[in-house]
């Protein structure tokens, strides 16, 4: 997908963080672009801003983890701005601690959000995406914020909570790209390493019914990591290129092949077992 020019692109979590990053780059391309976030106030100052740059933006309400929010969502862009022909499903909330110890209630915020929020994105816009890929032959795309946490997990650092979700997200991904690919929708799944954002601080959007959030600690390497609008750019060209997996940092492969080799170890084991 070369030229973004005047198509719709449709951001969840938007107001801050790497989708702030992502709606400034497809913005600059030419997109107009649905600031999408539970924070009104965050979606309205980014589309604000980039209104104020000369580009088209729109801020809209939407919680990801209510399908009913999300449809709410779908229909308002298809009605306001037209039918969307690029959906990044990007809003997401981190937790921590112990597998053996997180109640119930954090594992359905994780995955009512992370996965959720994913899976009920592209039910609420698949038609539309179907409509502007059929439409004008350019194709449409479907980014997933997952994360290398999903691909190869720091097991050390209790984050299995989060790991576990975006787990389920780069699987899902795969998945639903070749599913599309006929129909000419890309997927892509954006797994990202330490990136320079509010995510520690992702209690500040915990339903209230839930119980009590807590902040993760803010890990260090943070302080050197690149930020949202960095991010951007990497997803603005894994779309022009449709890639099937979007990294943000050069800790990616050593990561990948340890996770890789360790699974390779027993799978020689299991063929020695086997003689
Ligand atoms: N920051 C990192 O190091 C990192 C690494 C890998 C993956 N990610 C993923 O990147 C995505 C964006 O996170 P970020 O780092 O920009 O965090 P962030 O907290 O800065 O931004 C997240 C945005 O999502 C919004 N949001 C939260 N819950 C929502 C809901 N239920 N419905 C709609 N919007 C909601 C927030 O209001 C916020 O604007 C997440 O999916 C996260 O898991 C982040």
């Amino acid at each position: 997908m070369d030229n973004l020019t005047n198509r719709i692109a449709v951001v969840t979590g938007a107001g801050d963080g790497i989708g702030r990053g992502i709606a400034i780059a497809l913005a600059e391309a030419g997109a107009h672009i649905a600031i999408a976030d539970i924070d009104t106030e965050a979606a309205t100052r980014v589309a604000t801003e980039l209104t104020a740059a000369g580009h088209t933006a729109s801020p809209f309400h939407v919680d990801v983890a209510d399908p009913d929010s999300l449809t709410a969502l779908a229909e308002e862009v298809r009605t306001s701005l037209g039918p969307a022909s690029i959906l990044c499903n990007n809003a997401g909330v981190m937790l921590d601690g112990p597998l053996t110890q997180v109640s119930a209630a954090d594992w359905q915020w994780i995955l009512d959000v992370n996965l959720h929020g994913v899976i009920k994105g592209v039910r609420a816009f698949i038609d539309q995406l179907r409509a502007a890929a059929a439409s004008d032959g350019f194709g449409a795309q479907i980014v997933n914020t997952g994360s290398m946490a999903g691909l190869a997990p720091r097991t050390y650092l209790d984050y299995g909570i989060y790991s576990a979700s975006k787990a389920a997200v780069v699987s899902y991904s795969e998945n639903l790209r070749a599913e599309l690919e006929p129909e000419t929708i890309g997927v892509s799944v954006l797994c990202p390493s330490t990136v320079s954002t509010r995510i520690w601080e992702a209690d500040r959007n915990r339903p209230a019914g839930l119980g009590p959030g807590r902040p993760v600690p803010r890990p260090d390497r943070v302080k050197d990591a690149i930020d949202g609008n960095a991010v951007g750019q990497l997803v603005l060209n894994g779309i022009r290129h449709n890639r099937a997996y979007i990294f943000t940092s050069d800790d990616a492969r050593p990561r990948v092949e340890e996770r890789h080799a360790a699974i390779l170890a027993d799978i020689e084991r299991h063929e020695t077992d086997s003689q």
